[in-house]
């Protein structure tokens, strides 16, 4: 980064402007292995915080990789970058007043206290703890298939390592539970924090 840059405060806060749509900035983080169901429960879980007024906003590992991180692929380092983006852009949409979801497998706890450490409480972890033989046996996308085949590499849990969180704030069971009940749990989650529901400045 350039020292010839200067920070530009600006007059409205992220808390002014969630408090004008009637919620605290936030930033609700999934990890967990390709097809754990991260995608699909932050999808529910957006659904109804549509349904309730509230403005929010899901960034999908899959559709950013078409897009924003096109460049990306599935080394280490690309991983790295790819949530190092993701973290700035949820900073920002969250900076606008936004009930962030970010959906991404996001394997290195490294990484991931980067987040926290970028986003503070706004950041909200959530494990998707789907493990790697239902990941498989479901495999929603044939990856699984072709991995066992030898056609893809680096592929989490398999030659890519995926690091389990140690103390996400959630965990979600998308084995004992369906999606909807899953969202469930992370929206009376939202509620009892108050992070929805509430025009409170709170940051
Ligand atoms: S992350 O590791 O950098 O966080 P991200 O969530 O963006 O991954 O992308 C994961 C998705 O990319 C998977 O759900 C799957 O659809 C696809 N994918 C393709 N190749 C791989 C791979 N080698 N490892 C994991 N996911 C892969």
């Amino acid at each position: 980064m350039s020292n010839d840059l200067t920070w530009h405060h600006h007059k409205i806060t992220a808390a002014q402007r969630a408090a004008q749509k009637y919620q605290l900035p936030a930033v609700l983080w999934y990890t967990g292995l390709s097809g754990s169901g991260k995608s699909t429960i932050a999808n529910a879980v957006d659904e109804k915080l549509f349904k309730m007024g509230c403005h929010s906003f899901l960034l999908d590992g899959d559709n950013v990789r078409h897009g924003l991180n096109g460049d990306l692929g599935f080394s280490d380092a690309d991983r790295v970058e790819n949530i190092r983006r993701v973290i700035e852009v949820a900073l920002l949409m969250s900076d606008a007043g936004l009930l962030v979801q970010t959906a991404f497998i996001s394997p290195f706890a490294e990484d991931r206290t980067l987040a926290k450490s970028r986003l503070g409480e706004r950041m909200i972890e959530i494990y998707v703890d789907t493990s790697l033989s239902v990941c498989e046996a479901r495999d929603p996308k044939g990856l699984y298939r072709k991995v066992r085949e030898g056609t893809i590499k680096n592929f989490t849990g398999v030659d890519s390592h995926y690091d389990v969180p140690s103390n996400p704030d959630i965990t979600v069971n998308a084995v004992s539970m369906c999606a909807d009940e899953c969202a469930d749990k992370i929206i009376s989650f939202l509620t009892e924090k108050g992070r929805i529901g509430t025009s409170s400045v709170g940051e």
